[in-house]
């Protein structure tokens, strides 16, 4: 992969553009980077060796990511030229992701769609770039769960604790209530796979309210395990509700079609 214009000039015509986003798309690397994030621009070109602003979500916010120069999204760490970046790889500042408007590229997004909500969980940010894709692309609201005990940030941690709270079947306790739920007979539901089905909040949320009667689609994102175990335990915990087959989503841009194949 090579880019076809340096990235100075990238720079410069982002600043030119009156900081016009550019309409790429987010992409995940093939094994074994499956969990490395690249930016295609959908022109032939990707970001890379230098600082992006990027609007994925199109919602007339960018956010800041620098790329290395085979185009490798920069995440949790600090970039070589010494600027901070989070777990999703945006420029932060004390903490503060740093952020510009830009013109939304997509003038046209679908209209806002009052009875279907997308709802996800997310530890590094990967189900919420799905999450962001299937709310831009259907019009549906989004609503992050979040855990009254967040994880920390070490993998390693994480990775005991979720063990632990698996083996327990836990009910961790989330924060996020969602008042209206009477309104929605569509919701989509975004969790990484861990150890293999959803994280033990999912089910929490899943517990949480009465389902029955509604839709309730399932996507992932994953290192490299499917959707259908998580699945098939989502159908046990909801078993009034009509739960599809879902997707992984680590490359959104197969959720567009997806949805259009669900006629959503
Ligand atoms: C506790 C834990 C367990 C995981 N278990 C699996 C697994 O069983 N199979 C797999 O393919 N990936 C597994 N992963 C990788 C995540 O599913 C993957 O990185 C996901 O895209 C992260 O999503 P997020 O950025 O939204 O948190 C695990 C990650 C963690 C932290």
């Amino acid at each position: 992969m090579k880019k076809l214009f340096p990235v100075f000039l990238t720079l410069v015509m982002s600043v030119l553009m009156s900081m016009s986003a550019f309409a790429g798309v987010w992409r995940t690397g093939a094994e074994p980077n499956q969990s490395r994030w690249w930016y295609d621009n959908e022109d032939g070109t990707y970001a890379a060796g230098g600082w992006q602003w990027i609007d994925g979500n199109q919602d007339g916010t960018a956010e800041c990511y620098y790329f290395d120069s085979e185009g490798w999204m920069a995440a949790g760490t600090v970039t070589p030229d010494g600027y901070q970046v989070n777990e999703d790889g945006a420029w932060t500042e004390n903490g503060v992701v740093q952020t510009q408007a830009v013109e939304v590229q997509n003038p046209e997004p679908a209209a806002e769609n009052i009875s279907s909500l997308v709802v996800y969980f997310s530890k590094t940010g990967t189900t919420r770039r799905a999450a962001e894709e299937i709310g831009r692309l259907t019009g549906a609201g989004l609503v992050e769960l979040e855990v009254a005990d967040p994880y920390p940030s070490s993998y390693e941690s994480t990775l005991s604790r979720a063990q632990r709270e698996l083996n327990a079947n836990a009910r961790p306790a989330l924060t996020t209530t969602i008042p209206d739920m009477d309104q929605y007979d569509t919701i989509y539901i975004g969790y990484p796979i861990w150890y293999g089905t959803a994280p033990m909040p999912v089910f929490t949320f899943l517990e949480s309210y009465d389902f029955s009667g509604k839709t309730l689609i399932p996507f992932c994102t994953s290192g490299s395990t499917g959707i259908a175990a998580s699945v098939s335990d989502i159908r046990e915990a909801c078993p009034g509700s009509n739960v599809l087959s879902g997707l992984r989503a680590n490359d959104t841009s197969a959720i567009g079609p997806w949805l259009e194949q669900l006629g959503r």
